[in-house]
């Protein structure tokens, strides 16, 4: 298995640029089997989650090419028969897959997608998915590690209350709606940017889609979508974790390409614990800041401080002077990482779902191992700040959501090398 060699102490500098959002491109690729017309995405992150998502609409029929030099994917489903089941094997490692259920029962009225199964953070069920499906009228049931669901007369457009917030689900049932007879209102529903995009995908293909609340929506199903390019939108969890990597390391960092509305609660919260931030329209400028000042963080859902920016915030907690927490709320297991931050020489106590980060504390170079994604790179921002060498096991999991890591972080003088 690859493993990352991490050389500590070198201050990063110079201009990283951020590639598209995984999480917006996933389900976006899943939304396309509603649509026999050509599509066109731009801003494609090239990255392993990304090849499986092709990989697998690839198997159950689509008319998919991936442009790697322009980062532009093309699919064209004109008189394309679709296998509709989704299997195991491209699902295990890929749990974002279950996503497809929705947009192939809504379409062909039958599906048969694997149950994803859990990872590191967590047990990752799938309940909400089935509730609003069901709803929508689907007929559903579980059979050999296997959702089985269809809907004879094709999904009727409903009233749903999702039962809690769940990115995933709230996108399997907008996804499903679209193409649904009638017309849907969704309550509770999450209002992530990748939703967001999504949304405009959906939009742009000729779905009719109002927000009638901050998690309520009104969708218009349509059966005769249209042709279009999309623009993913830029990885706002990536660009936290470059500011966060400035905030660490350097003297001056530009991280480039990104929106910094969107991750204004993210850049309030690092502002507070003293980094110094110039924000742009279109870049945030971070310099290297020696006085780090300790907080206490909630992860939440979108407007809320993202889980996936838990792990490596808390790198930073490192470096204050004083005890920083932080609560999951998200996912229950999700300090697979401290452990490893803890070899480093790190200071953090866990209760529960909480964290307790002592610091400032110096990290020295060790042999970690890399649970999930996040965790992976709370692991190189570590070995960025640590004395001497850090090696990190298990690159696999960086490789699903970070497109050219190493080279991003070569570019501004860090050093960081694979190996086999
Ligand atoms: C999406 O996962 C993201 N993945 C995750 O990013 C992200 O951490 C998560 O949303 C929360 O923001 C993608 O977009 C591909 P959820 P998802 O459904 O949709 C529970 C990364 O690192 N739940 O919002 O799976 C669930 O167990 C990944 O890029 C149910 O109980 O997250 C969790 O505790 C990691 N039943 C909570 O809800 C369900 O049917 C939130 O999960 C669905 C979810």
């Amino acid at each position: 298995m690859q493993k990352l060699i991490v050389k500590g102490k070198k201050n990063l500098t110079g201009v990283i640029k951020i590639s598209g959002s995984k999480n917006a491109t996933l389900p976006i690729l899943a939304a396309s089997i509603l649509n026999d017309n050509r599509i066109e995405l731009n801003n494609v992150p090239l990255v392993n989650d990304v090849f499986t998502m092709v990989k697998l609409l690839k198997h159950i029929g689509s008319n998919i090419k991936i442009d790697l030099k322009r980062k532009k994917i093309f699919i064209h489903n004109k008189n394309k028969i679709f296998e509709t089941l989704a299997p195991y094997s491209l699902l295990k490692t890929m749990r974002a897959g279950v996503i497809v259920l929705g947009p192939l029962l809504s379409k062909f009225r039958v599906a048969k997608v694997s149950l994803p199964g859990g990872c590191a953070i967590g047990t990752r069920p799938v309940d909400i998915h089935l509730f609003g499906l069901k709803k929508l009228g689907a007929r559903i049931k579980i059979k050999n590690g296997y959702i089985l669901a269809e809907a004879k007369n094709g999904l009727i457009g409903t009233k749903i209350r999702l039962p809690s917030i769940s990115v995933g689900a709230t996108e399997n049932v907008i996804i499903a709606a679209s193409y649904a007879k009638g017309t849907t209102y969704i309550k509770n529903c999450a209002c992530e940017p990748e939703i967001l995009n999504l949304i405009d995908f959906l939009k742009s293909m000729g779905v009719k889609i109002v927000w009638l609340g901050k998690r309520y929506i009104k969708i218009v199903g349509n059966k005769d979508l249209k042709s279009l390019k999309h623009q993913i939108m830029f990885d706002r969890i990536e660009a936290g974790t470059f500011i966060i990597a400035g905030a660490l390391t350097s003297k001056k960092l530009v991280v480039s390409k990104i929106v910094p509305k969107v991750i204004k609660k993210e850049l309030k919260i690092l502002k507070k614990m003293g980094v110094n931030l110039k924000i742009k329209k279109k870049h945030v400028t971070v310099f290297g800041t020696k006085n780090i000042k300790p907080i206490s963080i909630n992860t939440e859902p979108y407007p809320g401080f993202p889980t996936d920016l838990q792990a490596q915030i808390m790198v930073l907690m490192t470096k204050a002077n004083g005890v920083s927490t932080i609560k999951e709320n998200i996912f229950e297991n999700r300090f697979m990482h401290v452990p490893e931050l803890n070899r480093m020489g790190a200071k953090i106590k866990i209760l529960g779902n909480k964290s307790f980060i002592f610091g400032p504390q110096e990290l020295n170079g060790a042999e970690v191992m890399a649970t999930d994604l996040r965790a992976s790179v709370s692991l190189v921002l570590a070995g960025l700040i640590a004395n001497n060498k850090t090696v990190i096991n298990r690159v696999y999991h960086l490789d699903r959501g970070y497109e050219g890591l190493e080279k991003k972080i070569r570019k501004c003088k860090g050093s960081i090398s694979r190996s086999n």
